[in-house]
């Protein structure tokens, strides 16, 4: 979504090391330095890259030293155990001591809390921007989360005041932070200054989690169309196999992954958050799979072992086998991120995901919903570690019941140099690596994160819009087999999914690429695709069945009013863009495209029931729980 100017980047990577080179006489002065003049320059690109809030942007700053400012000031927390944290609770965090207090005044949750710059990669020259490296290492990583002390409404007026018997009097206020198991140990740090001059007050002392080896975040997903397999992927500290127990006595072993800073993907002129300041060590996701499943059942399991322990027991279900005579239910969207639960400020912050996932937790627990398919842009970790954890924390409550099936988005993928159709930063760095450790699919190999799957009637051709879709390109090649080789009587259905839209009224930045929608948009045609989805796009807009931008033929109302495309006489795809589930949404331009039947700037979902001769698609707003929109497709 976000362009990237090379001419800058080029023009910063001259610059940058002119200036290293030309300034270690002129740094130690309090003069600003060329050098300082540059890295303050890089906000502005890390702004263009990933178009953030000002939190995002704290490690860009020249931190002041007013260490000294407040010396009687102390950070307390409070948690439900002693001196440590358990894997899910808001912590009271009490600053008192303040002298002046300031709508600038900030708490910042930072782990590990042994963060040391001189860990940190060109520390000498890099690390000039945050000041007096040696006693202000903090924002070498950046913080999980931070919020201001305004947020306690009694901390400005100072209705906490604490005076000696002298009669000097200072200040404090509570703030409350949701705090997860992320394994390594916190610190909470008090800033003055605001976001854009953070000076350093005071610190917390370090506060571990009860248990950072505990078994945590566990999701589901197929591995095959059989529903008699499933995979479980978790995340703990340990790096010992752990198991899976289920069914009736059966337990399977995990195999171990993780990866490293080395994994990450980065450039010399602009150092990568993944790579650098938003790193965050991920611990090791286990996963193992389950078998000798029956399709269409619902099954226990617990995983851990006994020397780390075990999560609670969880009910889960498995997805009809494809070509079943099963009904199918699905939910699917795109572009969901997370919502903090308290009111921090994180980097990337996506609105609407907290009521989607809330929304489609009810959907899951009310209703039979056989499966889940998120389309790209996942967790928008972007390269700050930490929230794949909150991101994996917030799904939980659905990943973990059944099938969670993903494809690949930019803010996953795509990165300078590696390998990405598109070269711009949006994964900050992540390149793919992440998301393939956490959401492991039945992919041919590593990093060809395209494959299919079927489910009762249906068989959905889940391709990567962020590598080489080009006629003669391999993800090209195979989805030219793998949808002719659709048995349609077995599966009647052809769903293609992906991430970027090839219709959309949004523009800009927005606009579809024509190239992939020439290369591609015929393969859907040729193999009489029903339905196709994809996201990027942050609204849900549905089309008419369309092909090369003109309307191959409309659907006609049914008895209670639905719109039904009658694909007996098939004539061309239906599309819809369902972006909406968490990122801040586009709102549409007045012009209305002819092959544009429906559009919708709200949160939301995609609903979904297949018969064999009947699919039935819902947009509902997660909000209000509203149906807004409705359409059939019938054969
Ligand atoms: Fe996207």
């Amino acid at each position: 979504m976000e362009s990237c100017n090379w001419v800058l980047l080029l023009v910063f990577f001259f610059f940058f090391f002119f200036f290293i080179t030309s300034s270690s006489s002129t740094y130690g002065t309090h003069t600003t330095s060329p050098l300082e003049v540059v890295i303050s320059n890089t906000t502005a690109m890390h702004r263009n890259f990933t178009a953030v809030s000002e939190f995002r942007l704290i490690n860009r700053q020249k931190l002041k030293d007013c260490s000294a400012s407040s010396p009687s000031l102390k950070i307390n927390i409070i948690s439900s155990n002693p001196s440590t944290f358990s894997d899910d609770e808001f912590v009271t965090v009490t600053v008192t001591g303040v002298s002046n207090p300031s709508n600038d005044d900030w708490v910042a949750m930072i782990s590990p809390s042994n963060s040391n710059v001189e860990g940190c990669i060109l520390n000498e020259l890099y690390y000039l921007q945050t000041g007096d490296t040696s006693k202000l290492p903090l924002l070498c990583h950046y913080p999980v989360k931070a919020q201001l002390m305004r947020n306690d409404p009694y901390y400005i007026s100072c209705k906490k005041k604490e005076c000696t018997t002298i009669g000097q009097c200072t200040c404090g206020g509570s703030i409350k932070f949701h705090v997860i198991n992320i394994r390594s140990d916190i610190e909470f740090v008090f800033f003055s200054g605001g976001f854009l001059k953070p000076c350093l007050v005071g610190r917390s002392i370090p506060f571990r989690f009860a248990n950072p080896y505990m078994p945590l975040y566990g999701h589901l997903s197929s591995i095959d169309s059989s529903g008699t397999s499933m995979r479980l992927t978790w995340v703990s500290g340990d790096n010992k196999p752990q198991q899976i127990q289920y069914g009736n006595g059966k337990k399977v072993t995990s195999t171990i992954n993780t990866f490293s800073q080395d994994d990450m993907c980065s450039t010399v002129a602009l150092p990568s958050p993944a790579k650098d300041f938003g790193w965050h060590d991920p611990g090791y996701i286990h996963s193992a799979v389950m078998t000798g499943l029956k399709p269409s059942s619902i099954f226990s399991y617990k995983y851990g072992s006994d020397l780390v322990g075990w999560s609670k027991q969880i009910l889960f279900s498995t997805p009809p086998a494809g070509g079943a005579a099963d009904e199918l239910r699905f939910i699917t969207y795109g572009d969901m991120g997370k919502t903090p639960l308290d009111d921090s400020e994180e980097h990337y912050i996506q609105p609407g995901a907290l009521s989607v996932i809330k929304a489609i937790t009810d959907d899951v627990n009310l209703n039979k919903v056989n499966s889940i398919f998120h389309i790209g842009d996942i967790s928008y970790a972007t390269g700050f570690l930490a929230e794949w954890d909150y991101f994996l924390q917030l799904i939980s409550p659905v990943a973990s019941k059944l099938s969670y099936m993903t494809a690949i988005g930019n803010h996953e993928r795509d990165y300078i140099a590696s390998g990405s159709v598109y070269i711009t930063p949006d994964s900050g760095g992540e390149c793919g690596v992440p998301y393939e450790t956490y959401f492991p699919m039945p992919v041919a190999s590593k990093d060809k994160p395209w494959y299919s799957i079927e489910q009762a009637s249906i068989h959905f051709t889940i391709i990567s819009t962020e590598h080489d879709w080009s006629q003669n390109s391999e993800q090209y090649q195979w989805m030219q087999k793998d949808m002719s080789s659709v048995n349609r009587v077995k599966t009647p259905w052809l769903i293609f999914m992906g991430h970027r839209p090839m219709y959309t009224s949004s523009s800009g930045l927005f606009s579809t690429d024509t190239k992939f929608v020439e290369a591609v948009e015929p393969l859907l045609l040729e193999n009489k695709v029903d339905l196709v989805l994809l996201g990027h796009v942050h609204n849900y807009e549905r089309t008419c069945s369309v092909y090369q931008s003109v309307c191959k033929a409309m659907p006609k109302k049914d008895a209670i009013g639905v719109d039904t495309y009658d694909n007996r006489n098939y004539v061309a795809p239906v599309h819809a863009v369902i972006g909406m589930a968490g990122f801040t949404l586009d709102k549409f331009p007045d012009t209305v495209n002819n092959w544009s039947l429906k559009r919708i700037s709200e949160y939301g979902y995609l609903r979904a029931h297949a018969t064999r001769t009947d699919l039935n698609l819902e947009f509902v707003n997660s909000n209000t729980r509203e149906v807004q929109d409705a359409f059939r497709i019938t054969k």
